[in-house]
């Protein structure tokens, strides 16, 4: 008894020193404040020079109202977190600059009941699935044949290239698609035919990292470079 004794005492000192260091880190965490937004890491490919309010605004409540909705949250009497200081950079945000008209794959059109299970795969109806911000990188999608939760029933009528797509697929070839394609078709280019002649996969991982673009340069719509009303 005695010796059980001896033993929870120095545990419990344990536990408690534990609980508030991992308060003081949260509240480190979360702590609000503007002067003290810094960013998590390099901006991506191409964003070198955004403000950071192109994407960043302020959420609504008080610094204080924010923190009593958090601190509810942390003791379990509330469902949610408040936005600290910023709101969600939505598909919304990325679209007031990057509005593209005849994308081939628009992200709202993956809310839809079929694609189900690619949502839960790579979520592709958000834009920051694809393009995580703060990485210093490009395309930020794991695999460069993630064609394969979608395409896997394409077949083409009269298929114009040296191996058919039927052929491609079956021989599960998914990493050579972007070869051929951009995902979104707004590169100005001419689809080739012959699959030899397709940008082989680690050319198309060096630009998904931040590197040079084997895509044609000129494209069907610009991005602006500020929006109205930061
Ligand atoms: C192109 C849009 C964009 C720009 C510009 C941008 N960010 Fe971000 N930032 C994001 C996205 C996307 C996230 C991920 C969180 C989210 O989805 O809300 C994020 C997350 C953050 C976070 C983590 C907190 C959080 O809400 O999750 C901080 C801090 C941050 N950004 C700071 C900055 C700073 C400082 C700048 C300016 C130097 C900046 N950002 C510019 C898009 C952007
Ligand atoms: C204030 C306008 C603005 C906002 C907001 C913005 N971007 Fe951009 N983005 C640009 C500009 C300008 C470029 C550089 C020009 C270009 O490459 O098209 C760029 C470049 C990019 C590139 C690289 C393009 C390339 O060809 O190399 C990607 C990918 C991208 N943005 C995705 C996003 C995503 C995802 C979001 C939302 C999280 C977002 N952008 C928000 C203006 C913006
Ligand atoms: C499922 C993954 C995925 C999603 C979701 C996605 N992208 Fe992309 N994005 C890519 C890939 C792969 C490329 C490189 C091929 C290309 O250039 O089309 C790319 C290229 C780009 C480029 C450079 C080429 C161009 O079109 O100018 C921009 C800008 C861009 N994405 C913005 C966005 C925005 C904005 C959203 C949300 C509306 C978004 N992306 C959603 C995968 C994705
Ligand atoms: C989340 C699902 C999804 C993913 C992932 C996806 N696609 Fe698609 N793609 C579609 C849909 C939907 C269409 C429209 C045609 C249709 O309904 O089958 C389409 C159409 C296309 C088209 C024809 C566009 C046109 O205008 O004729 C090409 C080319 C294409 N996708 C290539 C790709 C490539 C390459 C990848 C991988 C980098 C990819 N897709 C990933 C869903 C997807
Ligand atoms: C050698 C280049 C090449 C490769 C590799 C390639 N494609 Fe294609 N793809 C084409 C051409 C050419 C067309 C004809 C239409 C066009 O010009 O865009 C086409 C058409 C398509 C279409 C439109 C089908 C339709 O009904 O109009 C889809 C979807 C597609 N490809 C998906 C893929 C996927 C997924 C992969 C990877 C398994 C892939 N492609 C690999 C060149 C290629």
């Amino acid at each position: 008894m005695s010796t059980r004794r001896q033993f929870r005492r120095p545990q419990n000192t344990g536990y408690l020193v534990g609980a508030i260091l991992g308060l003081v880190c949260l509240l480190f965490l979360f702590w609000p404040s503007q002067e003290s937004f810094h960013a998590r890491g390099p901006m991506n490919a191409g964003h070198e020079k955004l403000k950071c309010a192109a994407c960043h605004n302020q959420a609504p409540g008080s610094s204080r109202q924010q923190l009593q909705v958090n601190v509810r949250y942390l003791l379990g009497l509330r469902q949610t977190v408040a936005d600290f200081g910023h709101q969600d950079v939505t598909n919304e945000v990325c679209l007031r600059c990057h509005e593209r008209r005849n994308d081939r794959h628009p992200v709202y059109r993956f809310f839809e009941p079929r694609f189900k299970k690619a949502r839960e795969a790579i979520q592709p109806q958000f834009c920051t699935s694809c393009h995580l911000e703060h990485t210093g990188r490009r395309v930020t999608v794991p695999s460069t044949g993630y064609c394969v939760n979608c395409h896997e029933k394409t077949k083409l009528k009269n298929d114009p290239i040296s191996i058919p797509h039927e052929r491609l697929i079956a021989d599960k070839r998914w990493e050579s698609c972007l070869g051929c394609h951009d995902f979104h078709g707004n590169h100005v280019m001419k689809t080739e035919t012959a699959v030899d002649q397709a940008f082989p996969p680690e050319t198309i991982r060096r630009y998904f990292a931040g590197g040079t673009s084997p895509y044609p340069k000129e494209k069907h719509q610009k991005a602006k470079e500020e929006v109205e009303d930061e």
